[in-house]
């Protein structure tokens, strides 16, 4: 059987390690090929997570880089295709949200050929979010559905998918965190000499929703400005994020507000582990935060992965300075910090979706 692995943008590398690694283990019966569409090209956006999560070189780099919604996804096709034609896959495996998931997905949709999705079935029921549309079109013309929690399986079969395509097998994600948890205790005491804080915020926001309108960023800044004179505020900043806080005039006025770079996957698994809280719009990270039990706060007005809030330890909250500075201070506060890991979330996600390649 011959697999191609399509990432093109951060979040993809972790979820694409392990089932590359449990693939290989299967021996030579199983061929597999890596695509990397070049979505991400900063080093501290792409590369380290090669190293860190020991993930081969891609095969291929289709090198599109950034662009219009339309523009990145339209580059992504007319370079894929090729690829495609030449590689004659069993299955592409897509992962995730993110325009190459899409891109790569309809390209191998319209030439015939299988398409898997990791990660399906995920809904904020929100269209003007990107993600959204990618997903949905995603997992209508996906032949097999790899699903992390229940939920994503409701969705999945309120929208007339085939049972029969879907599969429940846990958040692949986890699988990555568990493998690197050691790795990143070990980096500890190198960052804690960085970072010299008992508590701390750690933040990443970029979704357009928060950045792109100077109102709703500046919202977020004054915030995290305020919150930062009683608990420091680490904050590795996404390209896209800097751009906008460099030209709205945003730039953090007091010193316990560190801007930093991206960090990889290691450094800030570690922080996240040692964070008081965590505030963020990312997907992947309110996930990261249930299984670690860090109170977790996303700034957005739904998330697609609801599981985190019924089980885990994540709260929605307004992008509003007025709503985060009162709900960051009482999050802080509380002692509360019960959850549960959501099941399957167990680390052996990989194990379980390659034993479905194997029995098809
Ligand atoms: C993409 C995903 C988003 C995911 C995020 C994780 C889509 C629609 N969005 O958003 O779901 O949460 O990745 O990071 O696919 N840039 C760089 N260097 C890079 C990559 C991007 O400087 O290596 C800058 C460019 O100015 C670019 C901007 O960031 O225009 C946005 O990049 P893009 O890939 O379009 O979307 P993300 O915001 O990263």
């Amino acid at each position: 059987m011959r697999i191609l692995h399509v990432v093109g943008a951060r979040p993809n590398f972790m979820k694409a390690a392990p089932i590359i690694r449990a693939v290989t283990r299967l021996g030579s019966e199983f061929q597999q090929l890596l695509v990397h569409t070049g979505q991400h090209y900063d080093a501290q956006m792409s590369q380290i997570f090669f190293d860190e999560l020991e993930l081969p070189q891609p095969d291929v780099n289709l090198e599109v880089g950034s662009g219009s919604h339309a523009w990145q996804t339209a580059q992504i096709m007319v370079r894929f295709e090729p690829v495609l034609l030449d590689y004659q896959p069993d299955w592409v495996v897509v992962y995730g949200d993110v325009n190459s998931t899409l891109a790569s997905s309809l390209v191998s949709s319209k030439l015939g050929i299988r398409v898997a999705h990791v990660e399906a079935g995920l809904r904020s029921y929100d269209r003007s979010m990107p993600e959204e549309v990618n997903r949905l079109v995603t997992d209508q013309i996906a032949d097999l559905l790899f699903t992390p929690s229940e939920d994503a399986n409701i969705n999945l079969e309120r929208e007339g998918i085939n049972p029969k395509k879907i599969y429940l097998v846990g958040n692949v994600m986890i699988d990555t965190l568990v493998n690197l948890l050691p790795k990143a205790e070990k980096k500890w005491p190198a960052l804690s000499e960085r970072f010299p804080f008992e508590r701390y915020i750690l933040v990443t926001i970029h979704r357009p929703s928060n950045v792109d309108n100077p109102a709703t960023l500046s919202e977020i800044m004054t915030a995290l400005d305020a919150m930062s004179l009683e608990v420091p505020v680490i904050f590795p900043v996404h390209p896209r994020t800097e751009e906008q806080i460099m030209a709205a005039g945003l730039m953090p006025k007091n010193s316990q507000f560190l801007l930093v770079d991206p960090l990889g996957y290691v450094d800030f698994l570690a922080l996240q582990v040692h964070a008081s809280l965590v505030l963020t719009d990312s997907g992947g990270i309110q996930e990261e935060t249930t299984y670690l039990g860090i109170p977790c706060m996303t700034a957005r007005a739904n998330t697609e992965r609801p599981v985190t809030i019924s089980l885990g330890t994540n709260q929605l909250i307004q992008s509003k300075s007025s709503s985060l500075v009162p709900a960051m201070r009482t999050r802080l506060e509380s002692q509360n910090h019960t959850h549960q890991i959501p099941p399957l979330w167990d680390g052996r996600t990989a194990e379980r979706i390659v034993q479905v390649f194997q029995e098809i």
